[in-house]
This record gives structure tokens, C-alpha cells and sequence, in this order.
């Protein structure tokens, strides 16, 4: 049995450990790989600032999966966690974090020259929100899923959030197609990923958007 609840101080270390492993099998699993500063980016912010829209899927006791959620404006932007992050873990000294950024350099100034649109987050106020999932791979395929789906909507709900918005992989079909199913929409261009690689080929970020009701 899958239980849903809200996230709890003392999930910290768990759900930390969690961060780790969850995202495995996925073309984001590791991104620079260097766990530490993307965990800075993409958990802790979210623990720190907005821990009643974090929401954990357990099954015996053990945190198998999460949902961490904004409802937009308390967690500062990604560009501006990125950057912390680059400068507190000293990530252009570190030989495959700098090979992942001054890639990513490289891909923006192609996609400039190019006139494609630019990867990035969505700000629209139709769609304010906006959250990330993860699920151990013995956890996907059971409910866990559309329970923490379940717990966001109804804290959109209460909270009286318009909409929100996602952003995954054109090339993560088992995420787009959980999404589709749960009433998201694709918005939008599908832009390169700067620095991001795949077996070997580039991938595309897909913004996804769903009204709150
Ligand atoms: C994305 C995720 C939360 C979805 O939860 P889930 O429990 O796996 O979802 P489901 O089991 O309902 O599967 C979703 C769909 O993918 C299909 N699917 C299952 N295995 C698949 C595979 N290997 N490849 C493609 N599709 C697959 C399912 O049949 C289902 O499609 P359907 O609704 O048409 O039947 C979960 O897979 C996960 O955490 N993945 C790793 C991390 C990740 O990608 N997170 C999202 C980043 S944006």
C-alpha cells in the first residue's frame, strides 16, 4: 500500500537520499553530475521554502517518491538557483560540471545564431505553478504517481492557484505520457536542452500546462 503525505522535517535526510536515486532510468537522472548542487537547485529550495507543497509517496515505511511543488513565488527562479549553485559548489572547477556548462555555452550561442527559441522556464500567469516528480522505479507503475498528483491538485485547489505548469523531455515518453493522462498539455515550442545529452543525441525540453480545476 502507497501512502500520500505532505513532506515533514524529519523526511530531510530520507527524502535527500531519495533525491538521488528517484530520477534513475530517466534522461535527467544525472544532469552534471555532480548530486550535491543539483540537489541544491532542485530539492532543498523546495524543502526550505515551500515544504507544505512537498509531498512524499511511502510504502513500508520508506520514502519511495516525491512531488515537489511551487505555487510560484516563493522559490527564486532556476537561472538564479543555477547560478548559486555554479558559484557555492565551485562547479567550473570541477572538470565534468565545466565540460557540462561551457557545452551548454556552446548550445545557447548555436541556438542564437540559428534563431531557435531558447529553453527556460514558463512565466505566465495562467499557469503559475509549476512542479517536478520523481519516483523510485519500483514505485512507478503502482498509483504513487497520481496519489502525489491528487495531494498537489488539492493544495492548487485550496490555495485557489489558476494553473501550473511542467517541464520534462520530449524524449521521456513515460513522464509525457503520465502527464497526458493526468490532464496536462503540451504549450508551446520544444527547444534544445542546453548541455544536456541522451544516449548520445541532444533532447527537448516539453512544457506541459493543466488549469487548476
Ligand atoms: C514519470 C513518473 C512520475 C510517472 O509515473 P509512473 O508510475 O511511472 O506512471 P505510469 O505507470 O502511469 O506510466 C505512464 C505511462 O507510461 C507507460 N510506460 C510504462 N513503461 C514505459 C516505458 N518504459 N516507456 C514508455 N512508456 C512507458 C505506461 O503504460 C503509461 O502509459 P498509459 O497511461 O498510456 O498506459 C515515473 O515514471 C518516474 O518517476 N520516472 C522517473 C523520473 C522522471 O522521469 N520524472 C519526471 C521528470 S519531468
Amino acid at each position: 500500500m502507497v501512502e500520500i503525505r505532505r513532506f515533514c522535517e524529519v523526511d530531510r535526510p530520507a527524502l535527500r537520499a531519495l533525491f538521488g536515486r528517484a530520477g534513475e532510468g530517466a534522461p535527467t537522472a544525472s544532469l552534471w553530475g555532480h548530486e550535491e548542487s543539483e540537489a541544491a537547485i532542485y530539492l532543498t529550495p523546495y524543502m526550505d521554502l515551500e515544504p507544505e507543497s512537498l509531498f512524499v509517496a511511502v510504502v513500508d515505511g520508506e520514502l519511495v517518491g516525491y512531488l515537489t511543488g511551487s505555487l510560484g513565488t516563493a522559490v527564486p527562479p532556476e537561472n538564479a538557483r543555477m547560478e548559486r549553485a555554479i558559484r557555492e559548489h565551485r562547479l567550473l572547477l570541477r572538470r565534468r560540471s565545466a565540460a557540462f556548462f561551457a557545452r551548454s555555452l556552446r548550445d545557447v550561442a548555436g541556438a542564437t545564431v540559428r534563431r531557435q527559441p531558447a529553453a527556460g522556464e514558463l512565466h505566465d500567469p495562467r499557469w503559475p505553478a509549476h512542479l517536478h516528480i520523481n519516483l523510485l522505479p519500483q514505485a512507478r507503475g503502482t498509483g504513487a504517481a497520481a496519489g502525489l498528483m491528487d495531494a498537489w491538485s488539492a493544495r492548487l485547489r485550496e490555495t485557489g492557484t489558476p494553473g501550473c505548469y511542467l517541464q520534462t523531455l520530449v524524449e521521456n515518453r513515460r513522464a509525457t505520457r503520465f502527464f497526458e493522462r493526468v490532464g496536462f498539455v503540451a504549450h508551446g515550442p520544444a527547444p534544445a536542452v542546453p548541455g544536456l545529452r541522451y544516449e548520445g543525441g541532444r533532447v527537448h525540453q516539453l512544457t506541459m500546462v493543466r488549469p487548476a480545476a
